[in-house]
């Protein structure tokens, strides 16, 4: 079976062809019209996908040496993200699928996430407990079995990404802040300024970014010669070792020993190296499939098709902001 994957949730416009199981050929489109505005732009990400996603399916079809007849379906983001953004790779999907006659297969953009690890490692230790963390989420989910996934602890506030990006922001740093923060932090000193580590008394697995976003705001006010390197180091390490400790508190309560990361803050080079020095099992999708990315969306609608009961072809999909 082929799957042709759209992901346009965000400002990454992805195309990508998986064949039984495999990723055999993909591209990631990262817009960077939003840099300027120091943030995402909905208005302009849709219209950006608009632009290339017809380009960039030509693209990924001629590297693999297939034509859109060779596509079997057709699997697309159609939420949580951006509404105009969901929509332009959903419409697209839809001229495309009903012109072919093809099923369209929707895909919860976070489940694609959680599921993006299998991609490598195919034969994961199951259960396991897999931390999504990126730009618009902060969520430890129990993987029990194949598409059996519980919640069990999320941010009540900020996502640790939006942490890196508004902690970024607040520093005059560009968009998006937490590439620039990991690579700052590595000249800098992690211990050198205390800031706090939210909630990391409370009996359960929930978390909060807000609170240290604003000891940021408090201490570059308070000390007009910071040394960046420091307070980017320092801040960084307050994140990483509040997501460290409920990581391996939900582990230790599980009595689980294999933990998986997903999502954009997952390609952080500290955490990665923090992480190792655990004695527990920690996989890490690799860097391509930790940002938005359609490989993540054609291999977790194929698995999707494949273990269907009731194949429709859902040329009335529809889109969510939030799922
Ligand atoms: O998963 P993703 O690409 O998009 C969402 O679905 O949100 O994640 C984007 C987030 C941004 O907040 C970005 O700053 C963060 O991932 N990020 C990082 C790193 N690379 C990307 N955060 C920390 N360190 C990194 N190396
Ligand atoms: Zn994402």
């Amino acid at each position: 079976m082929i799957v042709l994957g759209i992901e346009t949730s965000c400002d990454e416009t992805g195309v990508a062809i998986c064949q039984n199981s495999q990723v055999i050929e993909s591209h990631t489109k990262t817009q960077l019209i939003h840099n300027q505005y120091g943030g995402v732009v909905p208005e302009l990400a849709s219209r950006e996908h608009e632009k290339y996603l017809s380009e960039i399916t030509d693209l990924v079809l001629s590297k693999s040496n297939l034509e859109l007849s060779n596509i079997d379906a057709i699997a697309v983001t159609n939420g949580p993200g951006l509404m105009g953004s969901l929509l332009s790779g959903v419409s697209f999907a839809k001229g495309l699928a009903q012109g072919l006659g093809i099923p369209i297969i929707p895909v919860n953009h976070l489940e694609a996430h959680l599921n993006s690890i299998f991609i490598e490692h195919p034969s994961l230790e199951i259960p396991h407990i897999n931390f999504l963390i990126s730009g618009g989420h902060t969520q430890l989910w129990l993987v029990n079995n194949l598409f059996d996934y519980k919640l069990i602890g999320q941010t009540l506030d900020d996502a640790c990404g939006e942490a890196f990006d508004k902690g970024a922001k607040l520093l005059g740093l560009p968009y998006p802040g937490g590439p620039e923060i990991d690579k700052i932090s590595k000249k800098g000193n992690p211990s050198k300024i205390n800031f706090p580590r939210p909630m990391l008394q409370s009996d359960n697995f929930d978390l909060s970014f807000s609170g240290l976003k604003t000891s940021l705001l408090n201490y570059v006010r308070q000390n007009d010669n910071y040394d960046l390197n420091d307070v980017c180091s320092s801040y960084q390490e307050a994140i990483i070792d509040t997501l460290i400790a409920k990581f391996d508190k939900a582990l230790n309560y599980y009595e689980i020993n294999t933990g998986v990361l997903c999502g954009g803050v997952a390609a952080n080079s500290r955490l990665r190296q923090k992480l190792e020095s655990l004695t527990k099992n920690f996989y890490f999708p690799a860097m391509k499939y930790c940002t938005d990315n359609a490989d993540m969306i054609a291999f977790l609608g194929e698995l999707k098709y494949k273990n269907s009961k009731q194949r429709k072809n859902n040329y009335d999909v529809n889109v969510f902001s939030k799922m």
